[in-house]
């Protein structure tokens, strides 16, 4: 039985890949810090869930405890680790810094060191397609540059790319980071958009819709979004034997079993379309408060995930109109309103 070790399984998507690995046989260990950024008894509630299996087991602690940490881990004895917690939110990161640098940067090192000690098949960790920043070339592909992050959220981000890079170097770890581009669907996040706006409506207070509604994002269906990290555990990298053998439009190092993935639905969808598909899914009508763009806000983003289909064969399809149903039948039947 393969045993996968992932952190981040209170979490939105942590949820989902758990689920859909304990449906394929597999043994899970979880492992979340339950963090108070958002309503602690959602993330309870998915553990709970979870739990129901026989074969996931969790570990309630912070990142940063590495005693912890490594003893979770040791007990797990895991093959492959996949990476998911950390402090997530594009504007808390004006707030809070400090919980950026911590969560993610010294968190991620505790994991890299972990997954070194215990030699593990792949390293499968989070990014985003925050790291893109300023870049205005779209779509974005991996092999393109991300040197303008916009946010600390974005710098601790692509500071956890540069450190995988330097472990897969060093240690020989096959290492994958994915770049996630707006997942949205049931289970949701409460500080995300479309959480945001469904509850609003619903009680009638007006919505927020920054930069006018000239907003574009690549919204992925978190089904769709797991699917592709399930398969890509099985792509782990190969540290080539000459630059020469890396194919054209592959993001693999020279240098290390490493590479860079975009997670993304390659579509991009405008803001006030988005809005227009949870007001159809709602059958109502929400008063829009149309404001200007936010700091540290990018206007868009939009994936080229050709790297991802050819790597495994799949590409993230399922229409915004049919993914925000899916959230607000599971939002109204969730939260019974
Ligand atoms: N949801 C998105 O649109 C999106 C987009 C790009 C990248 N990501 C990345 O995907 C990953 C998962 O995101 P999510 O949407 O599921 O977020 P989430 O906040 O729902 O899940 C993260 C989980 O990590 C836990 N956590 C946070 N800090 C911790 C710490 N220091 N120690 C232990 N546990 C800790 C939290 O309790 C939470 O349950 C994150 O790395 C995030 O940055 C998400």
């Amino acid at each position: 039985m393969t045993r996968v070790f992932i952190t981040g399984t209170a979490g939105f998507i942590g949820y989902h890949l758990a689920q859909l690995l304990l449906d394929e046989g597999m043994a899970v260990h979880g492992f979340d810090g339950m963090t108070d950024y958002y309503d602690v008894s959602l993330k309870a509630r998915r553990h709970q869930m979870l739990l129901q299996s026989p074969n996931f087991t969790a570990t309630e602690a912070m990142l940063e405890d590495v005693a912890a940490l490594d003893s979770a881990v040791d007990a797990c004895a895991p093959d492959i680790i996949v990476h998911l917690a950390a402090q997530a939110g594009v504007r808390y990161s004006l707030e809070n810094p400090r919980a950026y640098i911590e969560a993610n940067v010294v968190g991620t090192f505790n994991v890299m060191e972990a997954a070194k000690r215990h030699e593990v098949r792949h390293l499968l960790m989070a990014s985003t397609s925050s790291v893109y920043g300023a870049e205005t070339d779209m779509p974005y592909a991996e092999t393109q540059k991300a040197d303008t992050p916009m946010t600390i959220y974005a710098a601790t981000k692509k500071a956890t790319e540069a450190m995988g890079h330097s472990y897969a170097h060093l240690w020989n770890l096959p290492t994958t980071m994915f770049r996630f581009f707006t997942v949205y669907g049931p289970w949701g996040r409460p500080d995300m958009a479309l959480y945001k706006f469904v509850d609003a409506i619903l009680e009638g207070r007006p919505i927020d819709v920054y930069n006018h509604g000239e907003m574009y994002r690549d919204f992925t269906y978190v089904t769709d979004l797991v699917r592709g990290i399930r398969l890509l555990m099985d792509a782990a990298p190969v540290r080539p034997q000459s630059p020469e053998a890396i194919a054209e439009g592959d993001s693999l190092s020279p240098v290390a079993p490493y590479r860079v993935v975009n997670i993304g639905n390659s579509r991009t969808v405008r803001l006030t379309d988005f809005v227009d598909a949870i007001e159809a899914a709602l059958g109502m009508t929400a008063e829009r408060n149309l404001i200007e763009i936010q700091k540290g806000d990018v206007p868009a983003t939009w994936a080229d995930a050709s790297l991802l289909r050819s790597l495994t064969g799949y590409s993230p399809d399922t229409d915004v109109r049919d993914g925000v149903r899916q959230f607000v039948a599971w939002f109204r039947d969730y939260y019974g309103r």
